[in-house]
């Protein structure tokens, strides 16, 4: 089998690489990604020499090429991760999450109908259905109501996999999953961007009252997950994946300041984020029981771990902070303790 994987050298999309070279060893992976800010080879560092992937850098968006590498490479399917990823960044400056998200999503869609690709994989997002009030859980009919403009356009990008399957046949399936946690994610989101900052004795800066609730995913989990779905899941049918453990995000900083032995007097409340989703929570029965899926991880001990692993490699997160992505890191730094509460 031969699999595109686009985004590899994201947070998820390395993880997903490294997890497929261990249990499809047979397989050969084609990871295209552009290497934005959030994409580092550094991921993917140990599988250099790995005959069984091959790294391609290129657009999602740019159709010709991406035709060229379908057709050279004799892609049978496709993993669909490469996205702008960050709600905030979104906030700032939506147009590259519609140009990425949704026109490259689309030609993409559209070079692996042309290529004949057999299956596509589209990642969407628990993000799409909106916010929850203090109950409930979000199923794969919860009516699709997107907040930011990251939300929207993952929505559309979802909605547009969907289309290209009604229409046009091409064999897709979509997962929806929550936020994932783990090793190599970009030190802008709450886990890894609070680690960082409480390692260096800086404010944390917790929005709002600090209750919007998250329900958290290990990004093994959700690996195992998208393989089932690559594998198992039904031609235009949705899988919502949710790790079933649904945390405060002053809980997750509380426990991030107590591992690392530093004093909650850091915690910071500053002003919230515009249309701040309040509850995410995921209902996962569908893939446990048409595709067998379980998580294996518990949030309390990959917490654990996932602290330990910044700890343990400070080397990585400060040189993928150090290019472009640093100046706007001191600028957005800065800004939220202009406008802390
Ligand atoms: P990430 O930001 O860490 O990685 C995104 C990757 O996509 C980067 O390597 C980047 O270089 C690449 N990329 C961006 N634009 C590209 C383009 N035009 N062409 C080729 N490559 C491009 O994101 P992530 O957190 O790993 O998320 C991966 C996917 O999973 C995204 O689609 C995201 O929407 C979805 N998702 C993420 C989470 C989460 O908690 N992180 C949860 C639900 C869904
Ligand atoms: O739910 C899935 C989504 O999870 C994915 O689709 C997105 O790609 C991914 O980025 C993530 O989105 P969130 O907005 O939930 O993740 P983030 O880590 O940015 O924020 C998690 C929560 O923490 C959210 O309620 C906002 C809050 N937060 C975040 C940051 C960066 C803070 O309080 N302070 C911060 O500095």
């Amino acid at each position: 089998m031969n699999i595109l994987v686009t985004g590899g050298c994201g947070f998820i999309g390395s993880n997903l690489v490294r997890y497929l070279r261990r249990v499809r060893p047979e397989w050969k992976l084609v990871n295209l990604d552009t290497l934005t800010y959030a994409g580092n080879l550094e991921n993917l560092i140990d599988l250099e020499s790995d005959p069984g992937h091959v790294f391609v850098r290129g657009d999602i968006g740019d159709r010709e090429f991406v035709e060229k590498l379908l057709r050279e490479h004799a892609i049978d399917s496709v993993m669909h991760l490469a996205a702008e990823s960050h709600v905030d960044r979104s906030i700032l400056g939506p147009e590259v999450f519609v140009q990425t998200n949704v026109l490259g999503t689309q030609r993409l869609l559209e070079a692996s109908r042309q290529q004949g690709v057999k299956r596509f994989l589209m990642v969407s997002t628990d993000e799409v259905y909106g916010s929850l009030g203090p109950t409930g859980a979000f199923t794969e009919t919860s009516p699709l109501q997107p907040s930011s403009p990251y939300s929207a356009s993952k929505t559309s990008s979802d909605l547009l996999a969907l289309a290209w399957h009604h229409t046009f046949g091409l064999d897709v399936v979509v997962t929806r999953c929550s936020n994932n946690y783990g090793r190599y994610q970009f030190p802008e989101k709450l886990i890894p961007l609070m680690v960082v900052n409480a390692l260096h004795d800086k404010p944390l800066p917790v929005y709002g009252d600090g209750a919007n609730v998250r329900d958290w995913l290990h990004v093994e989990d959700h690996c195992q997950a998208l393989l089932l779905a690559l594998e198992k899941g039904r031609a235009g049918e949705v899988y919502n994946i949710g790790g079933g453990a649904e945390r405060k995000n002053i809980e997750i900083v509380k426990a991030i300041l107590s591992l690392l032995g530093k004093p909650e007097s850091l915690i910071k409340f500053v002003k919230d984020r515009p249309g701040h989703d309040r509850r995410y929570a995921i209902d996962p029965s569908k893939i446990k029981a048409e595709l067998g899926w379980t998580p294996a991880h518990t949030f309390e001990q990959g917490l654990d771990e996932t602290v330990r692993w910044y700890v343990d490699n400070r080397e990585w997160w400060q040189r993928v902070m150090s290019g472009a992505y640093r100046d706007y890191f001191d600028s957005q730094y800065s800004t939220r303790l202009q406008v802390m509460g």
